[in-house]
């Protein structure tokens, strides 16, 4: 009773980036739950569709009555069966007709929603009394690709992990160290540097690949030995951004290099040992299972290889990929499968195969908090949610009063990677 829906609200709201994306309100008899959907830039082509031709615009009009005329009356505990209901009101395969970000956001708000209606919040009405860790916050430093302007590096993402810290405040506040430190660096290095930022908060600097590692690198060691907390630098490099297809080659622009699939192995597996890195994600293409499994061969002891692009946080691609022992851990990101409940089923099958499940923001963000919530009720050991910025620092603040909120929080053990 006290949480069948009674109403949704559906609108437009801006995105981090300018853009239009939908937030909708659930009202339950006895509470209320709201979500907004993420954008990607560099999305996986087997992505489920975001919003169908038209975009937001297209569906805005008709999609809160489509969709209250089903949900209305439904308890929003049942969240299994409400995600069913919303697949069966777009009705395609990959929720091109009323858009994956339309089912992930009501999907979001019917939870946060249930959860209101007894008076918990999401991550223990999702996992219950027993969850205690508190994700590691994976903090994005440096902008490349897709997400930065022409002249900054080809990989994506230069990001930092705090694996010394012993609580998220103390996590959260070394990565902004580590972000203000490489903010000077690059100003050493280009005394024509703005202070630019990219999509995501990392600063967007004209720098090569290498520069940016070494910069990385150094920054991570001397915050490590001022704070006394270790950090670790890790990297997004979305490899399909800048695989070529005709040519079979990776293509590093800025620095006029080319790499086949072997070379790329070598490259990455060279860059995890001089650096120590302790992450990587995308470092080869989407659909290259073969070349993500070398990689994780030659490597996968020292770092984690993680699939983003490469999964889209599908089970049954996922499920391919264990086979073939492609990558050892998944980027999770809800809006990619379209609904909370096959987000956990791919949360699942990671965790029982040992594949690190890493709960993740997109590009493109609002405020919305509940990725905080989904990565401490499914104990992922990992969050990837930026360092800086509003949308970014919706989630991290979040994590640190979920932590205040707890009895015996502890941080997660990445002694075994978190599995
Ligand atoms: P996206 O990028 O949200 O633009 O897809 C984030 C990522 O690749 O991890
Ligand atoms: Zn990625």
């Amino acid at each position: 009773m006290d949480s069948v829906i009674e109403d949704i609200r559906v609108r437009k709201i801006l995105d981090s980036r300018g853009n239009p994306t939908l937030e909708v309100d659930v009202i339950t008899w006895n509470g209320f739950g709201r979500a907004a959907a993420p954008s990607g830039a560099s999305t996986g082509s087997r992505e489920v569709v975001a919003f169908p031709k038209g975009g937001v615009d297209g569906i805005i009009e008709e999609v809160e009555d489509i969709i209250s005329a089903e949900l209305i009356g439904m308890d929003a505990e049942d969240l299994q069966e409400i995600d069913l209901v919303l697949k069966e009101i777009d009705g395609t395969e990959n929720l091109s007709a009323i858009g994956g970000n339309t089912t992930v956001a009501v999907s979001m708000a019917v939870a946060k929603a249930a959860a209101a209606s007894y008076n918990l919040p999401l991550y223990r009405f999702l996992g219950g009394n027993m969850p205690s860790q508190i994700p590691f916050p994976l903090g994005n430093m440096i902008n490349g690709g897709a997400h930065a302007g022409k002249n900054a590096p080809d990989i994506q993402e230069f990001l930092v992990l705090p694996v010394g810290a012993s609580n998220i405040t103390e996590a959260v506040f070394t990565n902004v160290a580590v972000h203000r430190r490489i903010r000077e660096k690059i100003a050493e290095k280009d005394s024509l540097f703005t202070g630019g930022k990219g999509d995501e908060g990392g600063w967007a600097p004209n720098l090569t690949n290498q520069e940016a590692l070494e910069i990385q690198a150094t920054s991570c060691e001397e915050v490590s030995q001022e704070t006394g907390v270790l950090v670790k630098p890790c990297l997004d490099m979305a490899a399909s951004e800048f695989w070529d297809a005709d040519q079979e080659k990776y293509i590093y622009a800025k620095e006029g290099v080319h790499r086949d699939t072997g070379e790329q192995v070598d490259y990455v597996s060279e860059i995890i040992d001089t650096y120590g890195m302790f992450f990587v994600e995308d470092p080869i293409r989407e659909g290259d299972f073969q070349g993500f499994a070398d990689l994780t061969q030659k490597s996968g002891k020292k770092c984690i290889i993680c699939g983003d692009d490469l999964f889209v946080t599908n089970a049954d691609i996922l499920s391919e990929g264990i086979q073939k022992g492609a990558g050892n851990a998944i980027i999770i990101k809800p809006n990619q499968i379209g609904t909370l409940s096959d987000t956990y089923e791919t949360v699942n099958l990671a965790r029982t195969n040992k594949y690190v499940p890493v709960v993740s923001h997109r590009s493109g963000e609002t405020p919305d908090e509940t990725i905080a919530h989904l990565a401490v009720a499914w104990s992922s050991p990992i969050i990837k949610t930026g360092a800086v910025g509003g949308e970014r620092i919706a989630k991290l603040n979040e994590l640190i009063r979920i932590e205040e909120e707890m009895s015996n929080p502890q941080m997660a053990d990445l002694s075994d990677r978190g599995i």
